[in-house]
């Protein structure tokens, strides 16, 4: 059966649920960015230094409506104007994502009731909107469209992964993390530090104010030509570095007989300066590797919440340019979850005939990403 040509979707609303923003954005063309709303649950999980999921689906039940209104409204539109629904329905909290993808699907069967053709309802993989949240514009930016082939890096809460991509839609998973996200470990040292919630971005200002430790700590390679990355190893050595090294009787008892002072720690700021520059340092690495294995990339697209982070991004800064490689670092509303990226990679799989005939009512939310 040949598909019917499809139409390019010009206004896209992308609502995004998957942890603990409520978000919703309109799109047009897939990069430029009417509005951008985001409701972030940040007080209702401090206390908890964590978030709590029974909490995070309650919060997007109450919050979804207004959140996609004020993204009608600040775009200027109303719900007849837009010509796709777009939901981030995996990976992320079960009861968090059912609540976007039910929301979604309401809203596009309401309006299909009400229109000659038909409004499609796209489910999206969040991670994979990461890496194509850095060609959209905002009021000092125009968008930018990727070249190809272009590297892929995710760095987010759940997912450290490299990717090349042939296109928007076409790309192949060249290394992830075997243990921790990289997010996650920032948020576990960062508890260590005895710092508030949300981790990630207090360590960072607190590695601001100090210098990392030299040598510093190990760096996990795998093996010489990987692209996995792991993090458990760092994390713990910066629980070590703070709270010292735990030793049994034994090896104490040993350790005093032979004079030895016990392992020295340090202060928060040097641990997380330690911890932030290793982290990075890793990241750098792979991308390195990455490049000289796949010569022929054109740019570097990163996304994910851990690209917010101050060294990260002046080290991309610096890579791109030494590498030649066109990149794409979101502006820090984008590196966030937000319901923009999510209507901009609806965009590109609209435009794969293949694709309009997969969406429909038919699909659920799943804790797990496809990528
Ligand atoms: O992409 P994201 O908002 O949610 C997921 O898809 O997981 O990423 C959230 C992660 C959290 O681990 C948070 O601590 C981390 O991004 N993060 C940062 C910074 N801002 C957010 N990590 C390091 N430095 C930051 N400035
Ligand atoms: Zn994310």
């Amino acid at each position: 059966m040949t598909l019917a040509p499809v139409p390019a979707r010009r206004l896209i609303l992308g609502i995004e649920t998957s942890c603990d923003e409520t978000a919703a954005a309109v799109v047009e063309d897939g990069c430029r960015v009417r509005s951008n709303i985001i409701a972030s649950q940040h007080d209702l999980h401090a206390e908890y230094r964590g978030v709590v999921p029974e909490i995070a689906s309650r919060a997007h039940a109450e919050r979804l409506v207004p959140v996609v209104r004020a993204a009608l409204a600040a775009a200027n539109i109303t719900l007849d104007d837009l010509d796709a629904v777009a939901v981030g329905n995996r990976p992320g909290l079960i009861g968090s994502l059912l609540v976007g993808v039910a929301g979604a699907k309401a809203l596009a069967f309401g309006l299909r009731s009400s229109r000659a053709r038909p409004v499609p309802v796209v489910p999206v993989d969040h991670v994979h909107a990461h890496l194509v949240a850095g060609r959209l514009s905002t009021p000092n930016h125009p968008p930018r469209p990727i070249p190809f082939p272009a590297l892929g890096l995710v760095v987010s809460g759940g997912h450290t992964s490299l990717y090349l991509l042939d296109s928007p839609t076409r790309l192949r998973r060249l290394g992830a993390t075997i243990d921790d996200a990289i997010g996650e470990a920032f948020d576990k040292v960062a508890a260590t530090l005895n710092l508030p919630f949300p981790g990630g971005p207090n360590l960072d200002r607190l590695a601001q104010t100090a210098t990392p430790l030299s040598p510093g700590f190990p760096l996990a390679r795998i093996a010489p030509d990987s692209l996995d990355f792991s993090f458990s190893g760092l994390k713990t050595a910066a629980l070590y570095a703070f709270r010292g090294v735990p030793e049994s009787d034994w090896v104490r008892t040993k350790r005093e007989k032979r004079n030895e002072p016990p392992a020295p720690t340090f202060d928060a700021p040097t641990v997380a300066a330690t911890f932030q520059h290793a982290a990075v340092d890793t990241i750098l690495l792979k991308l390195d590797r990455a490049r000289a294995q796949f010569p022929a990339v054109r740019a570097l697209t990163v996304g994910g919440g851990v690209s917010a982070n101050s060294l990260l991004r002046a080290r991309l800064i610096a890579f791109a340019a030494a590498a030649n490689l066109e990149l794409f670092l979101p502006p820090l509303e984008y590196c966030l979850d937000n319901g923009a990226m999510i209507a901009a990679l609806a965009f590109d799989l609209l435009a794969e005939p293949a694709r309009i005939a997969e969406t429909d009512l038919a699909f659920t939310a799943v804790p797990t990403s496809a990528l």
